[in-house]
């Protein structure tokens, strides 16, 4: 996860920075760089590795008066290698504009194309560099500082955090939040102001914060911001007061960790594609999943996916798109069941543990019983140094963060995405004759996701609907869920979602299923979540919707954005946005978690310590 930090006030701009960053550190890094405005001109220092190498270069480099304006950055990479031409701040060809940049910026190969056909060179192989050099050539063309800057953020799609300076307009930093890859917050005293990607940054200093909503921008100076829509109209925010208490801070703008670990998932997402894809190839090396030797070795004959709770349901996704990608038969099983059914596990089988908390007592026996039997033993783990991480031959981190919230969330999004890398990884590696094969072209597979911490930036707009559905329906005993195809497991989801947390009774059902036997609890009363995004199965759930509908039931579809005739068909209908028919489950998991979510506040829950449960299950 990048960390950024911005000052501008009477303090030491540097040492603001790097204690800023310090302060960010726990979020993981390959590269730091740090800009300082001093004598009207930009000056970057830039190292690879910790910290501790940037404070060095920077000593090295110190003259002058301390400066009072700066932005700093820790990179993790996504786009290009981890070397110091990569790390942040970016900047144009004269050196008067640096740019910090958090997220993905999804047409970036277009605007560069665009760039270089003006004649400008890049340095690095980043994305975050076409921005410097758009600014400038807005500012090249008549535009002050700040018009040229919502110009060319105006430019950028996907979900993206930005920051910048200007040697000519010196007193300012212009701070951007676009989507939710990226937050920004900034923090007020009378006489200075502080721009950070995450709260912990900033809390020496200032506990009087705003947080920048996706489409605005901020103008800081030294006391005082002001804040706009991209459009130019002007904002009036609200001013956050954040409590002393470290888990208060730590919550920030949001009153549960779930809440929280909902609304930062495209970050998450981002964090877990770093360094992963190379988005203008869309190749994925199975090496940058850490799968070790195990996975350099070749592709296993099959794999036996094993987990619990959530982390079972994100591997029945997975099934889905290991086998429809790279053509590996996969079975899934609880890590509970598949120790006592004594499994048939012949060479070049693989066993996947998924596991946040790496301390599943079940998942972690399945894997020594693999282990023991000679199958090669991978895991896709969020907690680092856990059991299943050292049990396993090779890992893929989920890269979520610390999910504090009892009920997954963010684990859920991420071990998805850890396995369409997976399967885009072993396609690749299998090559053409599994393209063959599977009919998906595992680059452009691969390509597609650029595009998601974007959608599911779209899917986390604020909506209305989920309030609306709490106050109508949170009196309800009973839920039912249905799902088809690879959206089938996001119905078990669903189910777990609510029940877990609301304890509202729920259940999640392959769709096709329903006419052998939940049909019959179907009245006026029972509400239906149906997911019915237009993928190959949309026929097959409008006819089961058809089917609810019938009997009396209430549906609520989950349904693709656009999509008019659903709406004839359904109750309610929440949106997600259109995409890659693979990707839909990372979307269509949020209206989940979201109506569960408001489902239990309204009820009054303790949504982040559902009763009875625990964050790691280390018993059997
Ligand atoms: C549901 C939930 C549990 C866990 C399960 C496995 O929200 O959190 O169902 O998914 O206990 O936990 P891990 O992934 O830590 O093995």
């Amino acid at each position: 996860m990048c960390g950024i930090i911005g000052y501008v006030g009477p303090r030491n701009a540097t040492a603001v920075i790097l204690n800023g960053l310090r302060r960010l550190e726990y979020r993981g890094y390959d590269s730091a760089g740090i800009a300082i405005l001093g004598d009207n001109s930009i000056r970057v220092t830039r190292a690879v590795g910790k910290l501790s190498n940037l404070e060095s270069r920077l000593r090295q480099a110190e003259d002058g008066p301390p400066p009072s304006v700066g932005i700093g950055h820790t990179r993790w990479a996504t786009h290009g290698g981890v070397t110091e031409h990569n790390a942040h701040p970016h900047l144009n060809d004269a050196g008067t504009i640096a740019v910090i940049q958090n997220g993905i910026i999804e047409n970036f190969i277009e605007l560069k194309g665009e760039l270089q056909a003006e004649g400008i060179r890049f340095r690095s192989e980043t994305d975050t560099e076409v921005i410097p050099h758009l600014v400038d050539l807005y500012m090249k063309a008549g535009m002050p500082f700040a018009r040229a800057a919502f110009a060319a953020i105006a430019r950028l799609q996907g979900s993206n955090a930005v920051v910048m300076m200007s040697a000519q307009e010196p007193d300012k930093l212009i701070a951007a939040r676009l989507g939710n890859a990226g937050g920004i917050v900034i923090g007020l005293n009378p006489d200075e102001t502080f721009v950070a990607s995450d709260v912990p940054g900033i809390l020496d200093y200032t506990r009087d914060v705003i947080f920048l909503e996706d489409g605005e921008v901020a103008i800081a100076q030294a006391g005082q911001v002001s804040v706009y829509r991209l459009d130019g109209a002007p904002v009036n925010k609200q001013r956050h007061a954040i409590a002393w208490d470290p888990v208060s801070a730590e919550k920030g703008e949001y009153r549960h960790f779930m809440q929280k670990e909902i609304f930062e998932q495209a970050r998450a997402v981002t964090d877990t594609l770093r360094g992963r894809v190379n988005f203008e190839t869309g190749e994925v090396a199975l090496e940058s999943l850490e799968l070790g030797t195990g996975g350099a070795e070749g592709i296993p004959a099959r794999i036996h996916t094993v987990a619990c709770g959530t982390s079972k349901h994100a591997g029945l996704i997975g099934k889905f798109l290991i086998e429809r990608i790279a053509r590996v038969p996969v079975e899934v099983d609880y890590g509970s069941e598949y120790r006592y059914r004594d499994p048939i596990i012949e060479p070049g089988l693989a066993v996947l543990g998924i596991t946040q908390s790496g301390e599943t007592a079940d998942t972690l026996a399945a894997m020594s019983l693999g282990k023991a039997r000679g199958a090669r033993v991978w895991a896709i783990v969020n907690a680092i140094g856990s059991q299943a991480e050292r049990m396993a031959e090779g890992v893929i981190h989920m890269r979520a963060g610390p999910e504090i919230g009892v009920c997954s969330t963010k684990t859920f999004l991420t071990s998805i995405v850890d396995q369409y890398l997976l399967a885009c990884a072993l396609a690749q590696r299998a090559n053409a004759q599994t393209v063959e094969r599977s009919n998906a072209d595992p680059f452009s597979l691969a390509r597609d996701l650029a595009h998601l911490p974007g959608l599911i930036g779209q899917t986390l707009k604020p909506d209305p609907i989920y309030e609306a559905l709490a106050n109508r329906f949170h009196d309800r005993r009973h839920f039912l869920f249905l799902g088809r195809g690879i959206n089938y497991p996001i119905a078990l989801e669903g189910a777990l979602k609510l029940k877990e947390i609301s304890y509202i009774h729920a259940e999640g059902y392959p769709a096709g299923e329903m006419k052998h036997g939940p049909i019959a609890l179907i009245d006026e009363t029972m509400p239906v979540v149906c997911v019915a995004v237009r993928d190959g199965v949309y026929e097959k759930m409008i006819s089961q919707i058809e089917q609810v509908k019938a009997r009396g039931g209430i549906v609520i579809a989950i349904a693709t954005e656009g999509d008019d005739f659903i709406r004839q068909k359904a109750d309610y209908v929440i949106n997600v946005p259109a995409a890659p028919e693979l990707l839909t489950p990372v979307l269509t998991a949020i209206p989940m978690q979201r109506l569960a979510y408001e489902m239990a506040t309204r009820l009054g829950c303790d949504v982040d310590q559902p009763r009875n449960l625990a964050k790691s299950v280390t018993v059997e």
